[in-house]
């Protein structure tokens, strides 16, 4: 357990850009260690997660190294080429890396165990289970189809098409993946449009991929046993990370912060089109593309924000970013609605949940459903935490961060009881959001000047509750 405190104090300034993209990254090294020849990967998000997918990988038998310059080299095995790993592959509280690896490898001829952490081990792996079996796998797994469970890849597998009953990125690309190896044409059809970055990627690979608009969807098409080639790839920031420091910009008064480099995938981008309706002063400049991704730079401005009501259909292309609005629906004028999160409940934790419990230990009205939730704004900074009292992180990065980002703004300190899940998606977030002006500690700790006395607002006797 590592107690954070988030503490308010002056506005924040300046200009950086966060680590790279996740699910680009973890697409990034299946992809390479399914191709032929080197794959150099620049801007690799180095977090737990992408390090969990990149071990799993060495286990299948790629050679994934970091070069002094800080760009990853990977040498693939062809399209189906992996091998049989010969230890337990441990996922950690990887949701992407456990569906997507479980595509990749159900159209191999081999048998893996696969477990991860508390969190993951509760999370739903059915919706991947389903689809692989049609195409020849088969799984055994523990009780509602959790982890631990054993596949047993498919030998001879065979292409589906399948409608995603889900509007899920990793269902889609699970079954993308389990397609290259996997004679024919496979074709999933979604029926809202979710995140992109596997098809992309593959395209950027050598894969033939042809995608149609359909409805608020679309179908994929994809042709198996292609022959994949290495390539370049450059990951942008992720904008679920640039989120965080840019919802404190928006909301710690007088800051104004860049976020740089930061991905701007059309299927991304719900959580900035929506702090916009909100009032935000929220520009784009330095606009370009980088392996088939638009990238900008981000800069928000302290805003007066009022709250609107956030379309259930949005909800694919913020899914991940809730929380974070949550906090900038806390400051603002009037009630921010937001439909259509049933998602969130399958998330790192009940998302749902924990973000109505740390609004309430903060002192933020709201009203919650099975999968909506209406936050009652404060108009302004909202109370915070009272002293002795903690956010639960419950094993999820997302909401330490968020009410991390709510403390830089509140009347008073906020602590979440464990901030080392933060290192699963954004390693170094204290030391980056410090680097622009924030108050963000261990709990507990003083705060020293340069002159070795303690700051004004430094507390103690902030431990979780
Ligand atoms: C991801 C897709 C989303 C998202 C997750 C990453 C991906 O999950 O919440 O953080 O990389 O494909 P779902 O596809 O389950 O909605």
């Amino acid at each position: 357990m590592q107690p954070l405190t988030a503490h308010p104090r002056g506005p924040l300034r300046g200009r950086a850009r966060p680590p790279g993209d996740k699910s680009i990254s973890h697409r990034a090294l299946m992809l390479a260690a399914s191709a032929i020849g080197e794959t150099r990967v620049a801007g690799l998000l180095e977090g737990e997660d992408v390090l969990g997918t990149a071990e799993a990988l060495r286990k299948l038998g790629a050679v994934i190294e970091r070069s002094e310059d800080g760009t990853w080299r990977v040498l693939g095995r062809g399209t189906g080429g992996l091998v049989e790993p010969d230890d337990v592959l441990d996922l950690g509280n990887s949701g992407t890396s456990a569906r997507l690896l479980l595509g990749l490898m159900a159209s191999h001829d081999m048998s893996v165990f696969v477990t991860g952490d508390a969190s993951l081990r509760r999370r739903p792996m059915g919706r991947v289970i389903e689809p692989l079996s049609r195409m020849g796998a088969s799984f055994e797994a523990r009780q509602g189809n959790r982890l631990p469970l054993m596949l047993r890849g498919a030998s001879l597998p065979v292409p589906i098409r399948y409608e995603l009953p889900v509007a899920s990125a990793q269902v889609k690309s699970a079954i993308l993946l389990a397609a290259l190896n996997t004679p024919g044409t496979t074709t999933v059809i979604e029926p809202e449009a979710t995140r992109d970055h596997s098809e992309r990627m593959l395209r950027h690979l050598g894969a033939d991929v042809e995608v149609t608009a359909q409805g608020k969807g679309a179908e994929i098409a994809i042709t198996g046993c292609p022959e994949l080639v290495g390539q370049p790839i450059t990951v942008p920031a992720d904008p679920s990370s640039a989120a965080f420091a840019l919802v404190a910009g928006l909301t710690v008064p007088g800051s104004d912060i860049t976020m740089t480099g930061v991905g701007l995938n059309p299927l991304r981008i719900g959580l900035f089109h929506t702090l916009r309706e909100m009032g935000a002063s929220l520009d784009i400049a330095d606009l370009r593309t980088e392996c088939g991704e638009p990238a900008a730079a981000l800069r928000a401005r302290y805003s007066e924000l009022k709250g609107i009501a956030v379309p259930a259909e949005r909800a694919p292309s913020m899914i991940d970013e809730y929380p974070i609005l949550a906090v900038a629906a806390a400051h603002a004028r009037g009630t921010t609605v937001m439909k259509g999160l049933a998602e969130l409940r399958v998330k790192e934790s009940d998302r749902l949940a924990a973000v109505a419990d740390g609004l309430e230990r903060c002192g933020v009205k709201f009203r919650i459903g099975e999968d909506w939730l209406e936050v009652e704004g404060c108009a302004g900074l909202p109370p915070g935490l009272d002293a002795g009292r903690a956010i639960t992180t419950q094993m999820d990065h997302r909401i330490a961060m968020s009410f991390l980002v709510l403390g830089l703004g509140a009347r008073r300190p906020v602590t979440v009881d464990d901030g080392s899940f933060i290192d699963t998606s954004f390693p170094g977030f204290a030391d980056f959001m410090r680097a622009l002006g924030a108050d963000i500690r261990i709990a507990g700790e003083v705060q020293l000047a340069a002159g070795g006395a303690p700051v004004g607002g430094a507390r103690t006797g902030e431990a979780p509750a």
